[in-house]
């Protein structure tokens, strides 16, 4: 399992996972996107030194899910993440995903704290968050407005010394992660 840097050869790939209905639902940004748009999204977003995206390439080195870095702040050492698994990914490439990405942006980056804001419908979501150890920071109520009207979103965090501390226990412990498939 590893995470590679999205390029140019990914993104129509990336935008059929990002485009299904539930990976859309589950978004700030929940229209159909169009292979125009993405493409020129990308162009934007490579050139920020603020974000970061990565595919998930898993046990079988298939693609399997988008996780990515926003707001990345070298001052105060905090950043913003999401992801979304491939529609149909085997259960439990969630949880792989987010091991692998926390790993990275604690150990090789050096973050301190990993901020999320899930919308409070994706229960999928809220329960990786607690799974991965986050601790939810408060509630943004009626803050966000989709189709079906006003959404809360809650805020998530976990810090470095959490995620160190996670790592060391059963579940999570580095070579034991083998087990998980
Ligand atoms: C969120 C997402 C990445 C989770 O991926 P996944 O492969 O289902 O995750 P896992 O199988 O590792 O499951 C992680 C936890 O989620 C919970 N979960 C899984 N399926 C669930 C379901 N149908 N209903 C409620 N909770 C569920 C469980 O707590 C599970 O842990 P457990 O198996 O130890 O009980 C995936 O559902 C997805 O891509 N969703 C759309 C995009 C999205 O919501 N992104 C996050 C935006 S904040």
């Amino acid at each position: 399992m590893s995470l590679r840097k999205v390029g140019e050869q990914d993104l129509e790939l990336m935008l059929s996972w990002r485009n299904n209905p539930v990976v859309r639902a589950s978004m700030f940004s929940q229209d159909v996107i169009h292979l125009n748009q993405h493409r020129e999204w990308f162009r934007r977003e490579s050139a920020k030194q603020d974000s970061a995206w990565f595919l998930f390439i898993d046990a079988n080195k298939n693609p399997a899910g988008v996780v990515y870095f926003t707001n990345m702040d070298r001052i105060a050492n905090h950043v913003f993440w999401g992801f979304y698994a491939a529609p149909g990914a085997t259960p439990g490439t969630g949880t792989k995903m987010g091991i692998e990405a926390l790993d990275y942006i604690f150990d090789t980056e050096g973050f301190h704290k990993v901020n999320a804001e899930v919308l409070e419908t994706n229960e999928r979501s809220y329960a990786l968050h607690k799974k991965l150890g986050f601790r939810i920071e408060g509630t943004f109520n009626d803050h966000y407005l989709g189709r079906d009207g006003y959404e809360s979103v809650t805020r998530f965090a976990l810090m470095a010394s959490e995620w160190s501390d996670l790592r060391k226990g059963s579940f999570f412990r580095k070579n034991t992660l083998i087990d998980l498939g």
